[in-house]
């Protein structure tokens, strides 16, 4: 891209916000040298004039009509809806209740909504607010006029009770209609009049963070965070909720459907320290014994009864009629020692209820090719602790074994957005895209999985990235990278 044309991009992201890939940025450019074209601009330069004068705001407008997808359709994320209904259900039947769907686009999604409340009855008692920033979304959205791909998703009954086909347009009822009020917001406008609002039960903001820097997300989710209720739900993109973080809101998980939950008080915490504990325990022994001598060389009393490392919290006590905890120092050394089947021998004595030493559990059956138990195994795991990354990260290796790559992927993206500093997770995206023929999205992959890997912990790199070690990967993935050519 020529220098002027990149000033202007760096610009035009900086005040929208925008943050998005090579591609996305070469899409911007573009739409910048469309809008100057139609008017009638040659120099870059008046082009910067008017975004920064009087006329900048709506020229920035126009900018994002041009280059945001408003792709949508009715009943997407349906997952999410179904919380909202069974929300609906357990409340009181007097309840009213508020939503607000924030980046609606042409307003499949508030319909979507409103359909749903009025086949459960609720009509009446339901307000529901829908914004956008693009003025041309809001105006089909206000006709109510659509195509039958926007449909493509929806029941025939739904269908039929809730729109008129007219010739090969389907419009929606106006009974429908009427439970939506439509208004203009930029999320990224602090002195909106909607950051006075509050008080929504739900407020939707799904698949419109995804250009935004990570910055600005943090402080769009915090606002849409402070309109919520107390008790009430925010649900973002499937992608986007996994990479937030925000700490009045919970994230919560239900039947594989993640979302956002805001509790009166303090936020709650996930089953995190006893898995800390064990994990730290391993990976301190791991990194400590890298300086000590092998295994082979240590009596062979160490193993059974190890001494605590310095700075280990303590072990925690058995429980009468409970199996006793399982020791990390001691598995820590078997993983050192790759003696895995031995490790594993260890942790089948691991109590049902002891979530790192399960995981673990699984991580070792793989690792010993017993696929068809890593896999049983994880998959009951995940079905209870849907959020654990390492759990993820070894369904996506089992699934690219079975030759299922698409859920590999799917399981690596849950695992990198689960955890943000993990390796592996990029390093099996790179090779699957490779082998997809996507030599792009594969250096971006193996560029992260670098950036990663100097500070990815020892157990992680044994036993979830193919028996690799830190070095051997980093030299991997940098000649991946050179096999992906300039595909910048
Ligand atoms: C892909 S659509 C998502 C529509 C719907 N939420 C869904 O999930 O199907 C993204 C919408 O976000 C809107 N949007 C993007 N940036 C925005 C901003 N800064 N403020 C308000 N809306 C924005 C776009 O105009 C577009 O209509």
């Amino acid at each position: 891209m020529q220098h002027g044309l990149r000033q202007l991009v760096d610009e035009v992201a900086a005040q929208l916000g925008f943050h998005g890939d090579a591609g996305d940025r070469e899409r911007l450019g573009s739409a910048i040298e469309a809008r100057m074209r139609s008017l009638g601009l040659g120099a870059q330069s008046d082009y910067l004039a008017i975004l920064r004068g009087p006329g900048g705001t709506q020229e920035l407008r126009a900018l994002a009509d041009a280059l945001i997808i408003g792709e949508t359709y009715f009943f997407r994320g349906r997952d999410h809806l179904d919380v909202l209904r069974r929300a609906w259900l357990a409340g009181p039947p007097d309840r009213r209740w508020r939503i607000l769907s924030a980046g609606c686009s042409s307003g499949e999604e508030p319909y979507s909504i409103a359909m749903l409340a009025d086949q459960l009855g609720l009509a009446g008692r339901i307000a529901i607010d829908a914004v956008d920033v693009s003025r041309e979304a809001l105006a089909r959205a206000e006709a109510g006029e659509y195509s039958p791909w926007s449909l493509r998703d929806t029941p025939p009954e739904v269908r039929r009770r809730y729109f008129s086909e007219h010739g090969r347009r389907f419009r929606i009822d106006q009974r429908i209609r009427g439970q939506v009020r439509f208004a203009e917001c930029n999320l990224l406008d602090r002195a909106h009049p909607l950051w006075q609002r509050a008080g929504y039960d739900a407020v939707f903001c799904r698949n419109v963070l995804i250009y935004f820097r990570p910055d600005v997300v943090e402080s769009v989710v915090g606002r849409l965070a402070g309109l919520v209720e107390d008790g009430g739900f925010l649900f973002l993109g499937h992608s986007e909720a996994l990479h937030t973080r925000c700490p009045e809101i919970e994230l919560e998980c239900e039947d594989e459907t993640v979302f956002y939950r805001k509790h009166a008080g303090a936020a709650g915490q996930r089953s995190g320290e006893d898995w800390l504990a064990l994990i730290d325990g391993i990976h301190r022994e791991l990194d400590e014994g890298m300086a000590r001598p092998r295994l082979e060389t240590l009596p062979a009393s160490s193993l059974v009864a190890s001494p605590q490392a310095p700075g280990l919290s303590a072990p925690r006590t058995d429980v009468p009629g409970r199996p006793a905890p399982i020791d990390p120092v001691q598995v820590g050394r078997l993983l050192r020692e790759e003696r895995f089947r031995e490790a594993l021998g260890l942790l089948d004595a691991a109590p049902d209820d002891d979530l790192p030493s399960q995981v673990l559990r699984a991580e070792l059956m793989f690792v010993n090719g017993d696929l068809e138990g890593a896999h049983a195994h994880c998959h009951a795991l995940l079905a209870r602790h849907f959020l654990e990354a390492e759990l993820h990260q070894l369904a996506a290796m089992l699934c690219e074994q079975r030759g299922e790559p698409s859920r590999a992927v799917e399981h690596a993206r849950r695992a990198s957005y689960l955890d943000p500093h993990f390796a592996p997770p990029h390093v099996l995206l790179g090779r699957l895209s490779l082998r997809q023929g996507q030599p792009r999205a594969a250096r971006t992959e193996f560029e992260a999985a670098i950036k990663r890997l100097p500070n990815e912990r020892e157990h992680r790199l044994r036993l979830l990235s193919g028996g690799f070690g830190r070095d051997a990967l980093l030299r991997y993935c940098e000649s991946q990278i050179r096999a992906c050519g300039d595909s910048r």
